[in-house]
This record gives C-alpha cells, structure tokens and sequence, in this order.
C-alpha cells in the first residue's frame, strides 16, 4: 500500500458560531495543538503524501497558521459554502494531478485515528472506489445513515433526509470518506443539490457509485473517529478522549502515573520509562523527561528538557529554555526559566532561577533570586560548579560566581565572586549586650506617658 500515492483533503471551511470565539473553529487546540493539525498528523501518520486544506471564513488566519504544522500543504478557498462536495471540488486542481487515493476528513474532527485511515486505504487498494469509514452509535441523531444491502453500501442518507425507517439505522457516517482517485472528479461533477438543505452532498457519491456498479463498502471504526467539534463543551470531551488515550499509552509505554486522570500532557510531550508522575502535573508544550525521573504533585512544566533521574516539585515551574542534566533536582515554589541546571545541582525550595547556569553539584539556598531583568532587558548569572548560594539572596546580573564559591546567606551580589571566594553581600551583624531590654523599658515608659496625657 505505501507504494499507492494519497492526497488528503481536509474541510475546514464550514464556521459554526457555536464557539463564541474571534478564532476559526478548527484552530481551538486539543493538547496545546490546533484540531485541524491532529487531523494533519492522523492523515500524515496513514502515509498520506500530500495534503490540500479547504478553508472559508477567516482565510487568512487559518493559512497563517498552516504554515505552522502543515507548511507543505496547498490551501484552497471555498467561497460560498455549498456543501462537502462543493468544498471538496474546491481543491479539484489538487484532485486533477492524479493520485491512487483521496481521503476526505474534516477540520473539526480532531480523534481520527491512523489506522481508520490506513485500514480504508486499505480497502481502495483492494479494488473499492468509495470507502466511508462508519461508526455505529444508540443515539444516531444528526448523523447520515449508511444504508447496506448484501454487504455493499447503497446510500447514505442526511438526517434532515431520512424516513422514519431509515433514522432507525444506528450505522451513521464517520464524515471520513476515502475514494479512487481515478473516479473521484467523475463522481463529484455528478452530486446535485436537490436535498432537504439544497447543498451538494459528498456523501450522494456513494449512491451515484453504486448505482453505477462501482464497489462501494463501509469500514467499521470507533466513534471517537467521528466526533465532530461544534461548542466548547464538546472541546473539552474530545481533550478528555486525547487526554485518556494518552495517559494510558504513556503507562504503558514505562510511566507511572499514580493519579493518571490529573495529569495533562500536550500533543507533543516526550517521557520516558521508569519516570514516575505524582497527581496534578502539568505539561504544556515542548516537555521532553528521560528515564527514571520524578515529577512530584502539582507542577506546571513547559519547554523543559529533564535529563535521568532528576527530581523536580512538588509545586515546581519549569519554564520553556530550563534543561535539568542528570540528578538535578527544583524543589517547591521554584520557578526555573532558560537555565541550565547541571549535573546534581540543587535548587530546593521558593527560588526563582532566570536566564543563568548552575554548575554540577551547586547548592542554591532558599529563596534565592536571579535579578536577571531591568525592566528593559534581560542579563545572564553564571554560577559554578560547586558553588554555594546561601538562602535569601539576590544575584543582580549580570554577574557570576565562581567554582566553589561561597555566598552568605542575605547577600545582595552585584559584583562577580571569583572561585573558591566567599562574599558577603550586607551589613555585618552587631550585636549591643543587654541593649534589647534597655529598648523595651524606653519603649513601655513612652506608651504609659502617652496614655496618662
Ligand atoms: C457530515 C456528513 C454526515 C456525517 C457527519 C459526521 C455530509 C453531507 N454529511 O454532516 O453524513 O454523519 O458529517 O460528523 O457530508 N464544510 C465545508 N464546506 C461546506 C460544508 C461543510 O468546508 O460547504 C466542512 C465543515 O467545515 C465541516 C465538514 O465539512 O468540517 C462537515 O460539514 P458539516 O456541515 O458539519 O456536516 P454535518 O452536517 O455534520
Ligand atoms: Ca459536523
């Protein structure tokens, strides 16, 4: 099959409004990634080669954005929507250039699996010339009836369409269509408009094909391949699916998880075996964990790359540009952003670390900050290998410690500390011998004063 060549056609023309949104429907994400590029990845995934994108309204925005997860695809404008054969014919220049299969999916249906893909593909290979992907559901309201007989697809048939025997059928079209591309502009040209919405149909071609004694069958797949998109409640239950599937495949792939329903991952997160998941982590984009690390509860991570066995929460940000190596561990309330934390480094507890590096085995004291911002422009604080921060102190870059070097505790560092050094960065203490109680009889006397006048 991987020899046939495939074109996908992707409809992402039609705007509900139902998502009370400035932004086109099919560009809401599921994990972080536009629904419209999940549909890209499923079609790139069954080994589809080339791609055409039917948008409408908000044109520009939408092939602004192609470009960025579908750079190599081809956009065509479907003025007036007319229906799914007019949108598909749309993109007929594309359809004229000859390919072995065509797939037909839509924009607003982000769960389609690959191998609902593949397997349909499968079936042109095998001789079809229309293959409709078909799920079968209790309550088919809305969707078109796949209408057999002897095996073979005869119809399918709108809702609005439908007799009352015919609604009764629970085998509903998916929306995903794969046809020859041989027969495929032959069988568009034919769709009329005369139905219940006067739109032309894509789903007529399967009786037009059959009544013309082409082979015209249905492939069986699970409903999440036609969950379709309309409002925000259904958003949330097609990341609730992606989310599970996920989860599940992270599990089984060497992730613990130990609450997996509260962990959220992004459409691109990579994690490896033996890292273990406490409840409530967030990942957003760009998150990649080699083995055996640990992610402690309630921790928000996104574009960091965590080296084997680093620990990090619970409650830690790791912010995009932070790169933990091996055994680094960020403890509680810090937030770590564009940093290295090397090999062993500790940053343990209500820190905030900016635009620096942390060298091997450096300890970082509590609520240590990188002054890395001036309100214009942002500075670099390089700390060595080795080196020993002291707890509350502030490093105003741009500015550097040393190997080994020593902070006390309380400093304010504005200049470099060079290797081995120890700096105090304040006030020396003094300590004034029975002055503490002298004070608090000076201060009772003046509050008694105060009262009597
Ligand atoms: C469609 C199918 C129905 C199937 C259901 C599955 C047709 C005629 N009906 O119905 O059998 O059960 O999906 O969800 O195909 N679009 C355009 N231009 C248009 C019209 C639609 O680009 O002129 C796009 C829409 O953006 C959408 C897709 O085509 O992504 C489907 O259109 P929609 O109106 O949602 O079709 P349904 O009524 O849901
Ligand atoms: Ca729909």
């Amino acid at each position: 099959m991987s020899q046939r060549s495939c074109l996908s056609i992707i409809l992402a023309a039609g705007e509900g409004t139902r998502m009370k949104s400035a932004v086109p429907k099919v560009l809401h994400t599921i994990a972080g990634l536009p629904m419209v590029a999940h549909v890209v990845k499923a079609a790139e995934a069954a080994g589809s080669g080339e791609l055409a994108l039917v948008i409408g309204h908000g044109a520009d925005e939408m092939r602004k954005a192609a470009l960025t997860f579908a750079p190599k695809a081809e956009a065509f404008v479907q003025e007036k929507r007319l229906g799914t054969a007019h949108a598909v014919l749309a993109a007929r220049a594309a359809i004229s250039k000859g390919y072995d299969d065509i797939l037909v999916m839509f924009g607003d249906t982000p769960l389609i699996d690959p191998e609902a893909l593949a397997a349909a593909r499968l079936k042109l290979a095998e001789g079809a010339a229309v293959v409709v992907v078909g799920f079968r559901t209790e309550n088919p309201s809305g969707y078109g009836r796949l209408i057999e007989k002897a095996g073979k697809l005869v119809a399918i048939r709108e809702e609005k369409d439908c007799s009352d025997e015919e609604k009764k059928i629970t085998f509903c079209n998916g929306g995903l269509m794969a046809v020859a591309g041989r027969h495929a502009l032959k069988l568009l040209d034919q769709v009329g408009s005369k139905n219940a919405k006067g739109e032309y149909y894509l789903t007529d071609i399967v009786e037009i094909a059959a009544a013309q004694g082409f082979d015209v069958v249905a492939s069986e797949a699970s409903f999440e391949n036609a969950l379709g998109i309309n409002n925000r409640a259904e958003l949330a239950q097609a990341e609730g699916i992606w989310q599970a599937r996920r989860r599940r495949e992270a599990m089984l792939s060497g992730v613990t998880l130990i609450a997996p329903e509260t962990v959220f991952f992004s459409h691109d997160t990579e994690i490896g075996a033996d890292t273990i998941v406490e409840s409530n982590v967030w990942f957003g984009p760009g998150v990649k964990i080699a083995t055996g690390a640990k992610i402690h509860a309630f921790s928000h991570i996104e574009g960091a790359t965590i080296a084997s066995n680093c620990d990090v929460g619970p409650f830690a940000r790791l912010r995009p540009g932070a790169d933990l190596r091996n055994k680094a561990k960020v403890g509680n309330f810090c937030e770590v952003k564009q940093a290295i934390v090397e090999e062993g480094a500790k940053v343990n507890h209500l820190t905030y670390i900016g635009d620096a590096r942390i060298g091997a085995g450096a300890n970082i004291g509590a609520g240590t900050i990188t002054c890395n911002y001036d309100g214009y422009s942002k500075f670099f604080t390089d700390i060595g290998e080795g080196a020993f921060v002291g707890s509350n102190s502030s490093l105003v870059a741009p500015v550097s410690i040393g190997k080994g070097g020593y902070i006390a505790s309380g400093s304010v560092i504005t200049e470099s500390v060079p290797d081995d050094a120890l700096a105090f960065g304040r006030a020396r203490q003094r300590t004034l011998p029975g002055k503490g109680k002298e004070l608090r009889e000076r201060f009772s006397q003046a509050a008694a004063a105060h009262k009597k006048g």
